[in-house]
């Protein structure tokens, strides 16, 4: 892997953290996105976090400038031609299966498609791509430059050499990958569904958001349901909480809100738009 290129497809929450973690691992990084102006949000975004990185000594000068160096932005689709793409845009099958088929056509047989989805299923998006034995799920975590879970999906189509590469350049990326089927939610986000809906639950029944997260906090956990949800982007939470509600024959306690619903129609996104739960 030492010479390959990456393309990260997508420049919002998730893609922009994962170019950097590739370009820090030293690969050459193209990242892609259909909005020059999230490419621009991305490039500063990275230069700050990077910057702030080096003010608290994690790393040294050289390693900011060689990952900033090693980092192109695309918005050309012709522009995207690697070894891996890993694909991080809206969580929308048809819109997924488009970008991977577009990549297809432009890139070898041999280029691995991954998907950063959280709950998509990478069979159904493998069996629309060419050659689906190169198609599987990278599953990264929100903040991507932080968090050292990835989980490795393999879908039914992808073949024992694509699931090995994948692992490999996971740990090459300083994380821990972790191997897991196609499966609704993966691992991750079937274990912490219940989080979110139980506690939209007990906002429904009118307990103050504020008061869910804070007694969550106390009682140990990092971050509370409503604080996780606006970092992850409410958008994002709501269809991934719908996905698996499908996924699992809409099992009534994961009914998701209409309380989510909401934020998403009123564009209260949550961090990245500046108002979700909290300002
Ligand atoms: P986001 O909404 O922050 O960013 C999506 C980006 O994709 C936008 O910049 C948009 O302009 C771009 N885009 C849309 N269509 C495109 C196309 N056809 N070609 C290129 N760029 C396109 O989304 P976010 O939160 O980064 O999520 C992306 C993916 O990562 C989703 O599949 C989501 O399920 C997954 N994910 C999200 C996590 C989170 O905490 N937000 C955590 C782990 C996975």
């Amino acid at each position: 892997m030492e010479k390959k290129t990456i393309c990260v497809c997508g420049a919002g929450t998730m893609g922009a953290g994962i170019a950097q973690v590739s370009a820090a691992a030293g690969f050459a990084t193209i990242l892609f996105d259909v909005d020059p102006g999230m490419l621009d949000k991305a490039r500063i975004r990275t230069g700050n976090d990077l910057q702030q990185l080096l003010n608290r000594s994690k790393i040294s000068e050289e390693k900011r400038n060689s990952t900033l160096s090693n980092i192109t932005y695309a918005s050309e689709i012709r522009d995207c031609v690697a070894e891996v793409v890993i694909e991080a845009i809206v969580e929308k099958p048809e819109v997924k299966i488009e970008l991977f088929s577009q990549l297809a056509a432009i890139n070898s047989p041999a280029t691995i498609f991954a998907s950063n989805t959280s709950s998509l299923s990478i069979s159904s998006l493998a069996k629309n791509i060419a050659h689906p034995e190169r198609v599987a799920g990278l599953h990264f975590f929100n903040p991507a430059p932080v968090m050292k879970l990835v989980e490795v999906v393999r879908a039914d189509q992808t073949s024992q050499a694509v699931m090995e590469t994948l692992v490999d350049l996971t740990r090459r990326f300083g994380k821990t990958p972790v191997a897991c089927r196609d499966s609704p939610g993966f691992i991750v986000n079937r274990v912490a569904r219940p989080y979110y809906i139980e506690s939209l639950r007990l906002a429904e029944a009118g307990v103050a958001f504020e008061t869910i997260d804070r007694l969550l906090e106390n009682a140990g956990f990092r971050m509370g349901p409503f604080r996780l949800m606006d970092l992850i982007g409410n958008d994002i939470n709501y269809a991934v909480s719908c996905s698996v509600y499908e996924q699992l024959g809409r099992p009534e306690r994961l009914m998701p809100s209409t309380i989510q619903k909401t934020k998403v129609d009123n564009g209260e996104l949550g961090k990245k738009t500046g108002k979700g739960y909290y300002s």
